[in-house]
């Protein structure tokens, strides 16, 4: 179904809004120096949609690759990662790729009926029939695994400046590991979007921005705590949710494989960060890098909005706010945060950025609740995976 072209003066409305949106989240940044480091980012991102041209994009590295030819045994805890990795390592082929997946079969759904609130949309004005709600359903799935698979380029390219930027040794044998397990989840994501839903949406622009942001830092502990502690901990929660509310049994067993490496690759972050924050960085810095991560946290909550869906469904037929409020509203949307900051938040106070200074932020953002959480290095991907089944069947009861 083709949504009815919307006219120049509410296009422009929209772009305006767009363009609004994009102000707000510079000026939302209330630290100037966070500003700086996310506004060119930001530019090309949400204004320049640098990510939507059909082009490939060439970002400048900047930060120094560390050869040590000492090879030291310097970090049993990275040592013990990278022998888990090696034997944790899965051939993709090896997925049940035989099983035949209809994206809008009610009998087996991608994501539960419930997952936006259908009974939402009358009230903004748009009705629609039992096929196009499953076929919007198809879209919203297809969006959400679109945006895996490009977090997953991003994660492949972070890994690889990572284990080049490391100064430990044991740390860059680990990091090989992660750059293989990247690489074999754009692999699934892309075969699964390409064999099973038939499409593939482009990248959407929060996402670019982070990604571009990262990409040319030249910290290497930016990149990891951008990259491993916050964009991981992002696709840990998006991937957990998935996995706990689909019915499609090759996407759960994708899922599971997928979650497991991610698992190791949190854990790898906060064992890097946490004596090098402690130990390395000035109280000043430390602090810089404490409300980085607390401005970066409400971005990723509040700005993974789907507009991708919008424009192809409801363009001229609601505002881009009453689309917002309508996705901020949904039931899957409040899952995922919630799973998300209940991961997030007790890495950050694993790596020692939830000092007293910061805390009264994150109690008035309302995620005091994950203060007291369980943090990567003690978590296994096994023990997510079976906290996830034991919420998925408390919740099918
Ligand atoms: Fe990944
Ligand atoms: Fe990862």
């Amino acid at each position: 179904m083709r949504p009815p072209r919307p006219t120049l003066r509410r296009r422009l409305g929209q772009q305006l809004d767009a363009l609004g949106e994009t102000v707000e989240v510079l000026t939302e940044v209330k630290d100037p120096r966070i500003a700086r480091s996310l506004g060119p980012g930001a530019i090309r991102g949400l204004v320049l949609h640098r990510g939507k041209q059909g082009v490939p994009t060439r970002f400048q590295a900047r930060h120094q690759a560390h050869f040590d030819w000492t090879y030291p045994h310097d970090h049993p805890e990275m040592a013990d990662l990278y022998r888990r990795a090696k034997a944790g390592q899965w051939d993709a082929d090896a997925l049940p790729w035989h099983i035949d997946v209809d994206p809008v079969n009610p009998e087996v759904p991608l994501l539960p009926v419930d997952f936006v609130d259908l009974n939402a949309l009358p009230a903004r004005g748009v009705h629609l029939s039992e096929k196009e709600w499953r076929q919007f359903g198809h879209s919203i799935a297809a969006w959400m695994l679109s945006q895996f698979l490009h977090g997953e380029q991003g994660a492949l390219m972070a890994a690889a400046q990572v284990t080049e930027a490391v100064q430990f040794f044991d740390g860059k044998l680990y990091g090989a590991t992660q750059v293989m397990d990247e690489a074999r989840h754009v692999e699934v994501f892309l075969r699964y979007l390409e064999s099973k839903m038939g499409r593939v949406y482009q990248v959407n622009d929060n996402l670019y921005t982070i990604i571009d942001g990262l990409m040319g830092d030249s910290r290497w502990d930016m990149k990891f705590l951008g990259m491993q502690i916050m964009v991981e901990g992002l696709a840990l929660g998006a991937f957990g949710t998935m996995y706990k509310v689909t019915g499609e049994p090759l996407l759960r067993a994708l899922l599971s494989n997928v979650i497991q490496d991610e698992a190791r690759h949190v854990h790898y972050g906060v064992v890097a960060l946490r004596d090098h924050f402690r130990l390395e960085l000035s109280p000043r810095e430390r602090q810089e890098r404490e409300d980085w991560a607390f401005e970066v946290a409400l971005l990723m909550r509040n700005r993974f909005m789907a507009y991708e869906v919008y424009e192809e469904w409801f363009e001229g037929r609601m505002s881009r706010a009453q689309w917002r409020s309508f996705m901020q509203q949904s039931p899957g949307m409040e899952q995922f945060r919630t799973v998300m900051f209940s991961r997030l938040v007790p890495n950050l106070r694993a790596i020692g950025l939830l000092s007293d200074r910061v805390r009264p932020r994150y109690e008035a953002a309302g995620l005091a609740r994950y203060f007291d959480g369980a943090a990567a290095d003690v978590l296994t991907g096994a023990g997510m995976l079976s906290e996830l089944d034991d919420e998925r069947a408390r919740e099918l009861l």
